[in-house]
């Protein structure tokens, strides 16, 4: 073992002769979880099964770390070339593997592997959150042969989960229904595929988030768990194959229709695989993920959110700068921080008044805004609020004069009749001229004075993948360079603009995903806002986001209590999207009273622990409680969504020796205070007994703060 030290961080490399492979072992480790390596008589790179199941077994060519395709193996493989002679097999050896510590507690291990027949590298690598059992995994591949190779699969990762008695947990849901179908179910012999052909976006059926369960079906305390999140926003495949003595997990890009060439000297980098385990429950589990997404998912994870208010459900395309501007003040009045214009204030030739026209064309409408934004911003600002702006930038409707100007932009298949969604198109972000439209589109935008938010949409899929900038033999590009141009963009939006905050939308929850994520402040979960739906969708996205990442707004859908609509808003991202000049009185002091509330504990639903208690999905309530990281304050939630007895909730997290003060926020109007309404208990007294929350009918809600 060499011992090397390089720019500053002490980097660890073991080489191993040949000789010496059938002693090798390693792990990239965290606090209490291993992946485990071990190199075989062969050379070959073989893994032991997560959960340590089958430690003394003998090493099976089923059981290969990063399984290639050829040359014995029979699988489902995670890696596939065509070398440049045509040959279809590849055969890794091991080489080397290296640690580096880039951050405390952040490990990045690489495994180094070669094919020995072939100048071909591939490097396995790993970066490891000790404290957070999180463990990123991606793959690099090197082509140093004479010609170009095809890579036809290309995973970002293949762990290795023992044989029996594994359950797999994942969300089905198309729009207005993301995550609404949690399904769990046994592995069993065979392939089960989640995955998703949709290009520019990896859900509108499936989304890329799952959780895998050692002990049985998976439960919020107990049990071992693995969530897994890929970080890619198109066409994904996470791939379970169970071939009776081992099942591999393999996730990256979907190779559907994905040949990607490889000259020599190219390097292809696998988007990267999240894994995090919990040895105790989905609740730890989660926690965990939350944290790690707070440094590292998402951006400025540790400021709290403004309120919000949106005009989409309000006004629709109907509006015009007098229908904006008065909102602003009943606005300010009711203690919303920040605005939000929706789709409708561009297109002058085809004016975007309905969504049959106007998206690329992106100046201001000369009827509705005549002075463009500015001054409509600049009105909010003059009202105590920030002001933020809706865009489209991939799209273009064919009633537009950017589709008139180039036709050659869209994403289409040579032909085809071309094929609508929404009435709308895919720009070609493969193509040079429109990577340079959309990042000066996005530029103009937010370089409006005062603006200051942006909510990024993208309202369809690809349906008919062809692209006129990519060569005929290289059409199978197109998913994979489409995605990395677009996180490119993302990017370089995010450097240009690093004080504007930005949501990530796809037509509802079509882009929740960690690719995307990080560059962008929270995201836009569902088009339904319909709080009965969102308690079990939002309980659903918190295994794997954190609640401040949620955007949850208080709408009229499913003409629910007022009461009932701020109190689910609360529990995660809050904003509002109404015409505050047709609420009533009481409805409009209801918001007042979730406001204010709000801004008092948002810094707990922010920053704090989530502890799910009752699930919405099994039981006629819904509840859930968040601890602040000192433990000194506590929010609980309590969602009626059928009628039933107003027993006690039982928070959990709290710190059992602490004393906490009970007070009911913003409680609903007429309803009597709760029994525990002033009085002081430990902590161990509250999640021993629980609080009686004041709902015990449907559409009732109960907003709990603990204090000391
Ligand atoms: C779809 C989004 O999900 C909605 O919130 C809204 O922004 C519309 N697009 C606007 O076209």
């Amino acid at each position: 073992m060499k011992l090397i030290r390089c720019f500053g961080l002490v980097v660890i490399l073991i080489c191993f002769a040949p000789a010496l492979f059938a002693a090798t072992k390693f792990s990239v480790a965290t606090k209490t979880f291993s992946l485990n390596f071990e190199v075989g008589s062969d050379g070959r790179l073989y893994q032991r099964a997560v959960g340590g199941a089958d430690a003394n077994e003998k090493l099976l060519r089923t059981a290969e770390s990063y399984p290639q395709a050829g040359d014995g193996y029979v699988w489902e493989p995670a890696l596939q070339i065509v070398h440049a002679d045509g040959n279809t097999s590849t055969a890794l050896a091991f080489d080397s593997v290296t640690r580096t510590n880039d951050e405390f507690g952040r490990e990045l291990t690489q495994i180094k592997l070669h094919d020995p027949a072939y100048a071909l590298e591939v490097t396995l690598n790993f970066r490891a959150d000790r404290e957070r059992d999180v463990i990123e995994q991606w793959t690099e591949i090197v082509n140093h042969e004479s010609g170009a190779i095809t890579l036809e699969r290309m995973a970002s990762s293949a762990l290795l989960l023992p044989p029996k008695n594994v359950y797999l947990t994942h969300f089905f849901g198309d729009w207005a229904k993301e995550m609404l179908s949690p399904i769990t179910e046994q592995i069993t012999p065979g392939t089960k595929v989640l995955d998703s052909k949709l290009g520019v976006r990896a859900d509108q059926f499936q989304n890329p988030s799952f959780v895998i369960s050692l002990d049985g079906a998976p439960s919020e305390n107990s049990g071992r768990v693995l969530a897994g999140s890929l970080e890619w926003s198109g066409s994904f495949e996470c791939a379970f194959d169970d071939n009776g003595e081992n099942i591999h997990a393999l996730c990256g890009v979907n190779p559907f229709a994905s040949a990607y060439h490889l000259n020599p000297s190219e390097t292809f980098t696998t988007p990267k695989m999240i894994w995090v385990w919990s040895a105790n429950g989905l609740g730890e589990m989660s926690r965990k993920l939350h944290s790690w997404a707070r440094d590292y998912g998402m951006r400025d994870g540790h400021k709290t959110r403004a309120v919000l208010l949106n005009n989409w459900e309000a006004t629709g395309f109907d509006f015009d700068f007098n229908r904006i501007a008065n909102l602003f003040q009943p606005a300010k009045d009711l203690g919303v921080e920040l605005f939000l214009l929706d789709d409708g204030w561009f297109g002058n030739k085809y004016p975007r008044v309905n969504d049959h026209a106007g998206l690329g064309d992106w100046q201001p409408n000369k009827s509705r805004l005549p002075d463009g934004l500015a001054p409509l911003a600049a009105a909010a600002v003059k009202t105590g609020l920030r002001f933020g702006i809706w865009m489209e930038p991939e799209m273009v409707n064919p009633k537009s004069e950017l589709f008139e100007q180039h036709p050659d932009w869209v994403i289409r298949e040579p032909k085809r009749e071309l094929e609508l969604q929404r009435n709308q198109l895919v720009l070609d972000l493969t193509r040079p001229e429109v990577q340079q439209f959309e990042a000066d589109s996005i530029s103009n935008i937010l370089n409006v004075p005062d603006i200051t938010y942006a909510k990024w949409d993208c309202n369809r899929y690809v349906t008919q993948p062809g692209s006129s900038y990519l060569a005929p033999d290289r059409q199978s590009h197109l998913w994979i360079d489409y995605v990395n141009a677009l996180y490119a963009l993302m990017d370089k939006t995010a450097k240009t603009f690093p004080d504007t905050e930005l949501m990530l939308c796809s037509g509802g929850g079509g882009r929740v995903d960690y690719g995307a994520l990080k560059y962008f402040h929270e995201f836009w979960p569902s088009d339904n806002t319909d709080p009965t739906q969102r308690v079990p969708m939002q309980w659903d996205y918190s295994y794997f986001f954190p609640p401040m990442a949620i955007a949850s707004h208080v709408t009229h859908w499913g003409n629910r209590p007022m009461h009932f609509a701020c109190s689910v808003a609360m529990s995660a991202r809050f904003g509002m999207d109404l015409d505050l000049n047709k609420l009533s009185a009481e409805d409009k002091a209801i918001c007042a009273g979730a406001i204010a509330a709000y801004k008092e504990i948002r810094d707990v639903t922010a920053f704090g622990d989530l502890y799910r208690v009752e699930n919405p999905h099994e039981n006629y309530r819904g509840a859930i409680d968040f601890v602040s990281p000192d433990k000194t304050r506590a929010v609980v939630f309590a969602f009626q969504l059928k009628d039933g007895e107003n027993v006690p909730v039982h928070p959990q997290g709290l710190d059992p020796a602490k004393n906490y003060t009970i007070h009911e926020l913003n409680p609903a109007p007429g309803r009597a205070p709760i029994p525990q309404e002033g009085k002081t208990f430990t902590g161990i007294e509250l999640m021993r007994d629980g609080i009686t929350p004041s709902c015990s009918k449907a559409v009732e809600a109960s907003v709990i703060e603990l204090g000391s």
